[in-house]
């Protein structure tokens, strides 16, 4: 058996014999109409009215934070954040200044845990919450948005590991006031390296555009373009090196925004691919942990369970040459960088999954009797565990 990895050929080799040939006719790469067109056809097929296309998912959470400062909806710096989570989905909220809270994770899907949640609202009265749909599964949305909405917070999504997935058959991403998604090159679709914020909010998007790219305003339409220059009395060559808000220039190139149109020819199989690896998995492994949103449609990004013996099953996995690795970031709250400015913090559901979490590769190029292979050794080595049994 060859080896089998989390991700093999996401970009394949018609695809890159397509990219040589238009970079070599091609006079601009960068800025031109190619990023915009895949803009256009990413948040037709998402369902979403505005994406922004950036040079990766941690910058797509950066640009949703630094876009929400200089938004003026937040009524204080306070945001809750999920424990089992990625080191950016947290990090660019510290990065900036916010109050970074918690959350423990729920024992079914991964995402916050509700109890957990309401406590900390009642305590810290966040003006933001944020989610992140860990490994393709959606989080508990109908209660998170009850409290979101009865206590007025502001709602994003961190989608990076669950393109197409759906609750309730709406794309997540689209629940909130943004979301971020990532096309790193074992992701669902990639652009090598590359990400997307989304939003249906206009002014937001205005924002985001102009946060992308310095701070200034080339990437407004006309008419806002103008009525801001008037507010500022501004003619149109001051405007050119305007700079109205604090920016980055996170932006990607018109290459890799080539690659992402061609990966959107074939997101749909994809994703139909992954879903149906996901519930072979489960079949086959079915006397182990996994995460139970199965009402929802899930566009697995890998398949996630708990052992009690983790470091013997990555390494046997390892000498039967399948990579495994832990359930992302465990807790948030046991990371170092976490550890350096807030010290250790206990969350007993997320250091459960840090203690025990693996997952198993998942990618659309993997067999029916690779993942029998995959599951026949895990079978061998495992030793199963549930929450609350340890
Ligand atoms: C949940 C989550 N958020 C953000 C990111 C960051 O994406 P990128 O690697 O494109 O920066 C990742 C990366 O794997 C992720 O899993």
């Amino acid at each position: 058996m060859k080896n089998i990895k989390l991700a093999e050929d996401t970009i394949s080799k018609l695809e890159l014999n397509k990219l040589t040939k238009w970079i070599i006719s091609t006079k601009i790469l960068t800025k031109s109409k190619v990023s915009k067109k895949f803009e256009h056809i990413f948040s037709n097929w998402n369902n979403s009215k505005y994406a922004v296309f950036v040079n990766s998912g941690s910058s797509a959470n950066l640009l949703i934070a630094q876009a929400l400062l200089e938004s003026k909806l937040l009524i204080n710096k306070t945001i809750i954040l999920p424990s089992v989570s990625w080191a950016t989905t947290v990090a660019p909220f510290m990065q900036l200044g916010f109050k970074v809270i918690l959350c423990d994770t729920d024992k079914e899907n991964l995402g916050l845990d509700i109890n957990h949640l309401k406590k900390l609202i009642k305590k810290h009265k966040p003006s933001c919450i944020c989610l992140c749909h860990v490994l393709g599964h959606s989080n508990n949305i109908k209660d998170i948005l009850k409290l979101v909405r009865t206590n007025k917070i502001k709602l994003i999504e961190d989608t990076c590991e669950s393109l197409g997935s759906t609750y309730n058959k709406k794309k997540l991403g689209n629940f909130g006031l943004a979301s971020s998604y990532s096309f790193y090159y074992g992701h669902h679709i990639s652009t090598i390296e590359g990400g997307m914020v989304c939003t249906n909010n206009k002014s937001f998007y205005n924002l985001l555009v102009s946060i992308r790219s310095h701070g200034w305003s080339r990437d407004w339409d006309k008419n806002y373009k103008k009525k801001i220059m008037k507010q500022y009395k501004l003619n149109e060559f001051e405007n050119l090196y305007t700079f109205y808000n604090s920016g980055f220039n996170i932006r990607s190139t018109d290459l890799n925004a080539f690659i992402g149109i061609n990966q959107m020819k074939k997101i749909d199989r994809v994703i139909k691919t992954r879903n149906k690896n996901y519930q072979l998995y489960k079949k086959l492994l079915k006397n182990f942990w996994h995460q139970n949103d199965d009402n929802q449609f899930i566009s697995s990004f890998a398949f996630g369970t708990i052992v009690k013996n983790r470091l013997e099953v990555y390494e046997y996995l390892k000498s039967k040459k399948i990579e495994s690795r832990p359930i992302i970031c465990g807790s948030i709250g046991r990371q170092p960088f976490w550890i350096k400015h807030f010290g250790k913090t206990k969350l007993a559901n997320a250091d459960f999954i840090h203690n025990h979490g693996i997952y198993l590769p998942n990618h659309s190029n993997l067999t029916e009797s690779e993942i029998a292979y995959i599951c026949n050794n895990f079978l061998k080595i495992a030793k199963p565990i549930f929450f609350d049994n340890e």
